[in-house]
Protein backbone atom coordinates (compact mmCIF):
# COMPACT_ATOMS: atom_id res chain seq x y z
CA UNK A 1 0.00 0.00 0.00
CA UNK A 2 1.45 3.34 -0.79
CA UNK A 3 0.57 6.73 0.69
CA UNK A 4 -0.11 9.69 -1.80
CA UNK A 5 2.99 11.80 -0.63
CA UNK A 6 4.53 9.45 -2.64
CA UNK A 7 3.30 8.65 -5.91
CA UNK A 8 3.72 10.66 -9.06
CA UNK A 9 6.14 13.54 -7.56
CA UNK A 10 8.97 13.36 -10.15
CA UNK A 11 7.45 11.51 -13.39
CA UNK A 12 11.22 11.36 -15.18
CA UNK A 13 9.31 11.78 -18.47
CA UNK A 14 12.07 11.21 -21.37
CA UNK A 15 13.33 14.14 -23.43
CA UNK A 16 10.43 15.30 -26.32
CA UNK A 17 10.60 13.78 -29.60
CA UNK A 18 11.56 16.85 -32.26
CA UNK A 19 8.16 16.51 -34.09
CA UNK A 20 5.74 16.67 -31.48
CA UNK A 21 5.55 17.15 -27.88
CA UNK A 22 6.00 13.81 -25.37
CA UNK A 23 2.05 13.14 -24.93
CA UNK A 24 0.43 11.08 -21.98
CA UNK A 25 -3.23 11.07 -21.16
CA UNK A 26 -4.82 10.86 -17.53
CA UNK A 27 -8.52 9.17 -16.69
CA UNK A 28 -10.11 7.56 -14.03
CA UNK A 29 -12.57 4.79 -14.63
CA UNK A 30 -14.74 2.61 -13.07
CA UNK A 31 -13.96 -1.39 -12.43
CA UNK A 32 -16.64 -1.96 -15.28
CA UNK A 33 -14.15 0.62 -17.45
CA UNK A 34 -16.81 3.71 -17.45
CA UNK A 35 -15.44 7.25 -17.37
CA UNK A 36 -18.46 9.11 -16.41
CA UNK A 37 -21.21 9.00 -13.22
CA UNK A 38 -23.84 10.58 -14.94
CA UNK A 39 -24.36 10.48 -18.88
CA UNK A 40 -21.97 11.26 -21.34
CA UNK A 41 -21.73 15.49 -21.37
CA UNK A 42 -21.79 15.44 -17.39
CA UNK A 43 -19.13 16.54 -15.04
CA UNK A 44 -17.36 13.90 -13.66
CA UNK A 45 -16.02 15.58 -10.07
CA UNK A 46 -17.64 12.43 -8.24
CA UNK A 47 -15.76 9.85 -10.08
CA UNK A 48 -12.42 10.34 -8.65
CA UNK A 49 -11.33 11.00 -5.02
CA UNK A 50 -9.58 13.04 -3.41
CA UNK A 51 -6.56 11.59 -4.06
CA UNK A 52 -6.82 10.83 -7.61
CA UNK A 53 -7.67 14.89 -7.87
CA UNK A 54 -4.78 15.97 -6.14
CA UNK A 55 -2.48 13.12 -8.24
CA UNK A 56 -3.97 14.68 -11.77
CA UNK A 57 -2.91 17.76 -10.40
CA UNK A 58 0.81 16.98 -9.60
CA UNK A 59 0.66 15.20 -12.90
CA UNK A 60 -0.57 18.36 -15.00
CA UNK A 61 1.71 20.49 -12.90
CA UNK A 62 4.48 18.53 -14.25
CA UNK A 63 3.50 19.36 -18.10
CA UNK A 64 3.89 22.54 -20.31
CA UNK A 65 0.58 21.76 -22.27
CA UNK A 66 -2.98 20.44 -21.15
CA UNK A 67 -5.23 19.61 -24.38
CA UNK A 68 -9.01 18.43 -23.65
CA UNK A 69 -11.73 17.71 -25.85
CA UNK A 70 -14.46 19.90 -26.48
CA UNK A 71 -17.55 18.26 -24.91
CA UNK A 72 -15.39 17.48 -21.44
CA UNK A 73 -14.46 20.91 -21.46
CA UNK A 74 -18.03 22.04 -21.37
CA UNK A 75 -18.73 19.44 -18.40
CA UNK A 76 -16.33 20.32 -16.52
CA UNK A 77 -16.87 22.96 -13.81
CA UNK A 78 -16.38 26.29 -15.14
CA UNK A 79 -13.64 27.53 -12.96
CA UNK A 80 -11.19 24.51 -14.17
CA UNK A 81 -8.29 26.07 -14.72
CA UNK A 82 -4.63 23.87 -15.46
CA UNK A 83 -1.76 25.69 -15.00
CA UNK A 84 0.24 25.37 -17.83
CA UNK A 85 1.59 27.44 -20.10
CA UNK A 86 -0.62 26.02 -23.11
CA UNK A 87 -4.40 25.13 -22.81
CA UNK A 88 -5.83 23.83 -26.52
CA UNK A 89 -9.40 22.58 -26.44
CA UNK A 90 -10.30 20.34 -29.42
CA UNK A 91 -13.15 21.39 -31.14
CA UNK A 92 -14.77 22.51 -34.99
CA UNK A 93 -18.01 24.02 -33.37
CA UNK A 94 -16.06 26.28 -31.04
CA UNK A 95 -19.00 27.24 -28.70
CA UNK A 96 -17.56 27.63 -25.29
CA UNK A 97 -17.61 30.52 -23.19
CA UNK A 98 -14.38 32.22 -23.41
CA UNK A 99 -14.53 34.37 -19.95
CA UNK A 100 -14.05 30.75 -18.34
CA UNK A 101 -10.40 30.90 -16.87
CA UNK A 102 -9.17 27.91 -18.98
CA UNK A 103 -9.15 30.72 -21.31
CA UNK A 104 -7.97 33.59 -19.24
CA UNK A 105 -5.73 33.27 -16.58
CA UNK A 106 -2.52 33.47 -18.46
CA UNK A 107 -0.23 31.44 -20.74
CA UNK A 108 -1.98 30.72 -24.27
CA UNK A 109 -5.09 29.87 -24.72
CA UNK A 110 -5.99 27.87 -27.92
CA UNK A 111 -8.96 26.46 -29.79
CA UNK A 112 -7.57 23.89 -31.89
CA UNK A 113 -9.88 23.67 -34.89
CA UNK A 114 -10.01 22.81 -38.55
CA UNK A 115 -9.67 25.20 -41.73
CA UNK A 116 -13.32 24.38 -42.63
CA UNK A 117 -14.36 25.34 -39.10
CA UNK A 118 -16.54 28.90 -38.86
CA UNK A 119 -16.16 30.22 -35.33
CA UNK A 120 -14.68 33.19 -33.63
CA UNK A 121 -12.56 33.39 -30.71
CA UNK A 122 -12.60 35.89 -28.13
CA UNK A 123 -10.94 37.56 -25.06
CA UNK A 124 -7.11 36.85 -27.09
CA UNK A 125 -7.97 32.96 -27.27
CA UNK A 126 -6.37 32.19 -30.80
CA UNK A 127 -7.25 29.27 -33.38
CA UNK A 128 -5.07 27.12 -34.34
CA UNK A 129 -6.16 25.37 -37.43
CA UNK A 130 -4.74 22.34 -38.31
CA UNK A 131 -6.41 20.11 -40.87
CA UNK A 132 -8.94 20.74 -43.61
CA UNK A 133 -12.75 19.39 -42.21
CA UNK A 134 -11.39 18.28 -38.69
CA UNK A 135 -8.52 18.52 -36.59
CA UNK A 136 -5.38 16.58 -38.00
CA UNK A 137 -3.64 15.47 -34.77
CA UNK A 138 0.05 15.17 -36.38
CA UNK A 139 -0.07 18.32 -37.96
CA UNK A 140 -1.80 20.11 -34.48
CA UNK A 141 1.43 18.25 -32.18
CA UNK A 142 3.98 19.57 -34.67
CA UNK A 143 2.62 23.06 -34.76
CA UNK A 144 2.34 22.75 -30.70
CA UNK A 145 6.40 21.28 -30.51
CA UNK A 146 7.06 24.46 -32.66
CA UNK A 147 5.79 27.02 -30.96
CA UNK A 148 7.56 25.02 -27.24
CA UNK A 149 5.66 23.04 -25.96
CA UNK A 150 7.38 20.00 -24.55
CA UNK A 151 5.34 17.33 -22.25
CA UNK A 152 1.87 17.94 -23.19
CA UNK A 153 -0.86 16.37 -20.77
CA UNK A 154 -4.28 15.07 -22.59
CA UNK A 155 -7.39 14.92 -19.84
CA UNK A 156 -9.84 13.30 -22.41
CA UNK A 157 -12.59 12.52 -23.63
CA UNK A 158 -13.22 9.31 -25.00
CA UNK A 159 -13.22 10.10 -28.34
CA UNK A 160 -10.32 12.98 -28.80
CA UNK A 161 -8.06 9.83 -26.70
CA UNK A 162 -9.34 7.37 -29.40
CA UNK A 163 -7.95 9.90 -31.77
CA UNK A 164 -4.87 10.45 -30.51
CA UNK A 165 -4.09 6.20 -29.84
CA UNK A 166 -5.65 5.24 -33.16
CA UNK A 167 -2.82 7.29 -34.42
CA UNK A 168 -0.02 5.81 -32.35
CA UNK A 169 0.54 9.47 -30.97
CA UNK A 170 0.62 8.74 -27.15
CA UNK A 171 3.77 7.61 -24.72
CA UNK A 172 1.80 6.76 -21.71
CA UNK A 173 -1.60 6.32 -20.11
CA UNK A 174 -2.02 7.05 -16.19
CA UNK A 175 -5.34 5.40 -15.03
CA UNK A 176 -7.03 5.37 -11.49
CA UNK A 177 -9.03 2.50 -11.18
CA UNK A 178 -12.11 3.98 -8.61
CA UNK A 179 -13.91 1.34 -6.77
CA UNK A 180 -17.13 1.50 -8.50
CA UNK A 181 -19.24 -0.30 -10.93
CA UNK A 182 -21.58 1.98 -13.60
CA UNK A 183 -23.42 -0.33 -15.93
CA UNK A 184 -24.50 0.85 -19.29
CA UNK A 185 -23.83 -0.33 -22.75
CA UNK A 186 -23.08 3.09 -24.53
CA UNK A 187 -21.33 4.76 -21.98
CA UNK A 188 -17.64 6.23 -22.64
CA UNK A 189 -14.56 3.98 -21.45
CA UNK A 190 -10.97 5.51 -21.80
CA UNK A 191 -11.05 5.62 -25.56
CA UNK A 192 -13.61 4.69 -27.92
CA UNK A 193 -13.91 5.55 -31.78
CA UNK A 194 -13.06 2.62 -34.16
CA UNK A 195 -11.94 -0.56 -32.81
CA UNK A 196 -8.00 -1.65 -34.15
CA UNK A 197 -7.67 -4.84 -35.45
CA UNK A 198 -6.57 -7.87 -33.43
CA UNK A 199 -3.29 -8.23 -34.87
CA UNK A 200 -2.63 -4.14 -34.21
CA UNK A 201 -3.37 -3.77 -30.62
CA UNK A 202 -1.20 -1.23 -29.29
CA UNK A 203 1.01 -2.71 -26.54
CA UNK A 204 2.23 -0.98 -23.55
CA UNK A 205 4.31 -1.61 -20.55
CA UNK A 206 3.40 -1.55 -16.95
CA UNK A 207 5.64 1.09 -15.37
CA UNK A 208 3.99 2.27 -12.19
CA UNK A 209 1.27 0.88 -10.18
CA UNK A 210 -0.04 2.34 -6.39
CA UNK A 211 -2.37 1.15 -4.31
CA UNK A 212 -4.19 3.89 -1.68
CA UNK A 213 -7.23 2.67 0.01
CA UNK A 214 -9.97 1.07 -2.78
CA UNK A 215 -8.00 3.26 -5.44
CA UNK A 216 -5.38 1.56 -8.18
CA UNK A 217 -2.99 3.98 -9.75
CA UNK A 218 -1.48 2.69 -12.51
CA UNK A 219 1.11 4.29 -15.38
CA UNK A 220 1.75 2.33 -18.57
CA UNK A 221 4.10 3.49 -20.92
CA UNK A 222 4.45 2.49 -25.15
CA UNK A 223 6.35 0.15 -25.95
CA UNK A 224 9.16 0.83 -27.85
CA UNK A 225 8.01 0.72 -31.64
CA UNK A 226 9.61 -2.03 -33.88
CA UNK A 227 11.73 -3.45 -30.52
CA UNK A 228 8.77 -5.56 -28.89
CA UNK A 229 7.01 -8.21 -30.86
CA UNK A 230 3.42 -8.26 -30.26
N1 LIG B 1 -13.26 9.86 -16.19
C1 LIG B 1 -12.42 10.73 -16.71
O1 LIG B 1 -11.24 10.79 -16.33
C2 LIG B 1 -12.89 11.67 -17.78
C3 LIG B 1 -11.96 12.47 -18.45
C4 LIG B 1 -12.40 13.31 -19.47
C5 LIG B 1 -13.75 13.36 -19.79
N2 LIG B 1 -14.63 12.61 -19.11
C6 LIG B 1 -16.07 12.68 -19.45
O2 LIG B 1 -16.23 12.21 -20.78
C7 LIG B 1 -17.31 12.92 -21.41
C8 LIG B 1 -16.83 13.56 -22.70
O3 LIG B 1 -16.14 12.65 -23.53
P1 LIG B 1 -16.50 12.50 -25.10
O4 LIG B 1 -15.76 11.34 -25.61
O5 LIG B 1 -17.98 12.53 -25.23
O6 LIG B 1 -16.00 13.88 -25.75
P2 LIG B 1 -14.59 14.61 -25.91
O7 LIG B 1 -13.58 13.67 -26.47
O8 LIG B 1 -14.27 15.33 -24.66
O9 LIG B 1 -14.97 15.75 -26.97
C9 LIG B 1 -15.50 15.43 -28.25
C10 LIG B 1 -15.60 16.75 -29.03
O10 LIG B 1 -14.27 17.23 -29.31
C11 LIG B 1 -14.23 17.85 -30.60
N3 LIG B 1 -13.37 17.04 -31.46
C12 LIG B 1 -12.87 15.80 -31.23
N4 LIG B 1 -12.09 15.41 -32.26
C13 LIG B 1 -12.08 16.43 -33.15
C14 LIG B 1 -11.44 16.63 -34.40
N5 LIG B 1 -10.61 15.71 -34.96
N6 LIG B 1 -11.65 17.80 -35.05
C15 LIG B 1 -12.45 18.76 -34.50
N7 LIG B 1 -13.09 18.63 -33.31
C16 LIG B 1 -12.90 17.47 -32.65
C17 LIG B 1 -15.67 17.90 -31.09
O11 LIG B 1 -16.17 19.12 -30.49
P3 LIG B 1 -17.22 20.13 -31.18
O12 LIG B 1 -18.52 19.40 -31.07
O13 LIG B 1 -17.16 21.39 -30.37
O14 LIG B 1 -16.79 20.32 -32.60
C18 LIG B 1 -16.27 16.67 -30.40
O15 LIG B 1 -17.68 16.76 -30.31
C19 LIG B 1 -17.78 13.98 -20.41
O16 LIG B 1 -18.92 13.54 -19.74
C20 LIG B 1 -16.58 14.11 -19.46
O17 LIG B 1 -16.96 14.56 -18.18
C21 LIG B 1 -14.23 11.75 -18.13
Amino acid sequence: MSTAGDIYQTLDFPEAPTHRPYVYIDMVATIDGKTVSGKRGDDVMDLGSDVDHALMRRIQDQSDAAMVGATTLRAASAMWDPKTGFRIVVSNTGQFDYRRPFFSSGGQAFVACSEASKFEVSNGVRRLESGKDKVDFPLLLSKLREMGARHLLCFGGSELNAQMLSQDLVDELFLTISPKVKLGRDLPTYAGGDPLPREHLLRFNLIENHVVGDDVFVRYRREVRGIHAG
